[in-house]
């Protein structure tokens, strides 16, 4: 039998191999994007409530009313935003069905989507199953700016979408309003769609503003933001995100939705709900995050690595020039085996893997596993 492959240059995803080899070798592992710490209690307290108390069927297909008014109203405290539940939020299974049901629901065969590289690496394949075409935008370097001019002159009449993501995975960078000013400048006046990944939204360092689209009611009309329960409470394997989109957009990502989950954990939708009602739940993960960011950034002073800084996210970059001169992956895979410190080689965020001698470290994680990292990362004579 001959299999036609839809993603032949696809293979088992970079976070998976490297947490593979992290436990293989019993390494620390700062590669995949996850916590190793738990859940708050009160959290894993209603999970349970509404288990025992028999809320174990289907929910609703576009999510159970409850956590859509407390998503709607959470939008309202941090960005202003006036959002209709029933017609502009839909619950997802992560972030990831939210991305790919709205590529799926609005991308065509022959339809460009703009990317920014480094980029997260579910953009292309979703795009390409569409049978649309990737048109990858490399980040200027050294700070990872989107170069505006240049976007602008590839835009053609089959640009369809453009997919920004601040706080941006992997290089910890943010979009600031002149940011967005350009590419308001751009799509005005076209058909262009903006699919803004937000899943990082509350991981923003210094007192800076998310500059989310939703504070952009014009760009807000034209935009799906996806955003991940998974990031904001510490619970990567719940699998709930959620698009938000106008009416028009939304309609077309539900029919994808239908068919694609139907419909998402049901438990943990309302538990969730409830979570929400006390905004401090979500306002003080910012600190805390910095904190780790601080911390980690500290202790890797004493290290051959260059870390690069982080503005946002729960990543930090890092040059590793006197260490072995092995290329990115192969580094990776060094450091995982002789220094027992799992990491992402940044060539795969990129599409031609553009090797940079940077990789990424997730500090999610305890403070003494952080430092127990660093600590074997020292400079060695
Ligand atoms: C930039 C970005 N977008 C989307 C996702 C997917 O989020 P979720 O785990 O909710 O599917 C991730 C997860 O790592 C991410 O880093």
């Amino acid at each position: 039998m001959t299999i036609r492959s839809k993603l032949p240059t696809v293979g088992t995803t970079i976070f998976t191999v490297m947490s593979r080899l992290a436990a293989e070798h019993g390494a620390i592992n700062l590669s995949q994007g996850f916590p190793n710490y738990e859940v708050d209690q009160r959290l894993k307290d209603l999970v349970n409530h509404y288990v025992q108390r028999g809320f174990n069927q289907y929910a609703p297909m576009t999510g159970v009313p409850e956590l859509r008014e407390a998503i709607a109203r959470k939008k309202e405290i941090v960005y202003g935003a006036s959002l209709d539940p029933d017609r502009e939020i839909t619950v997802t299974n992560g972030a990831t069905e939210a991305i790919y049901g709205a590529i799926a629901a609005l991308i065509h065969p022959g339809d460009e989507v703009i990317i920014f590289e480094p980029a997260y690496d579910s953009y292309g394949p979703a795009i390409r199953l569409s049978g649309g075409k990737v048109v990858p935008f490399r980040l200027l370097s050294p700070d990872y700016r989107i170069d505006w001019a240049a976007v602008r002159q590839r835009v053609t009449d089959r640009t369809r979408m453009i997919i920004i993501n601040s706080p941006h995975n992997p290089t910890g960078t943010t979009l600031k309003s002149a940011d967005l000013e350009a590419l308001r400048t751009i799509v005005a006046g076209t058909d262009i769609l903006i699919l803004s990944d937000e899943v990082y939204q509350h991981l923003i360092f210094d007192g800076e503003r998310h500059e989310s689209i939703l504070r952009y009611p014009d760009l807000y009309q034209r935009a799906i933001v996806t955003m991940s329960f998974g990031k904001t409470f510490h619970a990567t394997g719940w699998r709930i995100g959620y698009a938000i989109a106008p009416p028009v957009l939304t309609e077309e990502i539900r029919k994808v939705h239908q068919f694609n989950t139907f419909s998402i954990n049901r438990p943990l939708q309302h538990a969730l709900a409830d979570y929400l009602a006390e905004p401090d739940h979500y306002l003080q993960l910012a600190d805390f995050f910095q904190r780790k960011r601080d911390l980690f950034a500290a202790a890797m002073q004493d290290t051959p690595f260059e870390m690069l800084h982080s503005s946002g996210t729960y990543f930090m970059l890092a040059r590793y020039r006197d260490l072995p001169a092995l290329d990115d992956q192969a580094f990776a895979r060094w450091l995982t085996r002789e220094r027992g410190v799992a990491v992402i080689p940044m060539s795969s965020f990129y599409s031609d893997e553009t090797d940079e001698k940077i990789i990424r470290f997730c500090f999610a994680k305890t403070d003494d596993l952080l430092l127990e990292a660093a600590n074997q990362l020292k400079r060695r004579s």
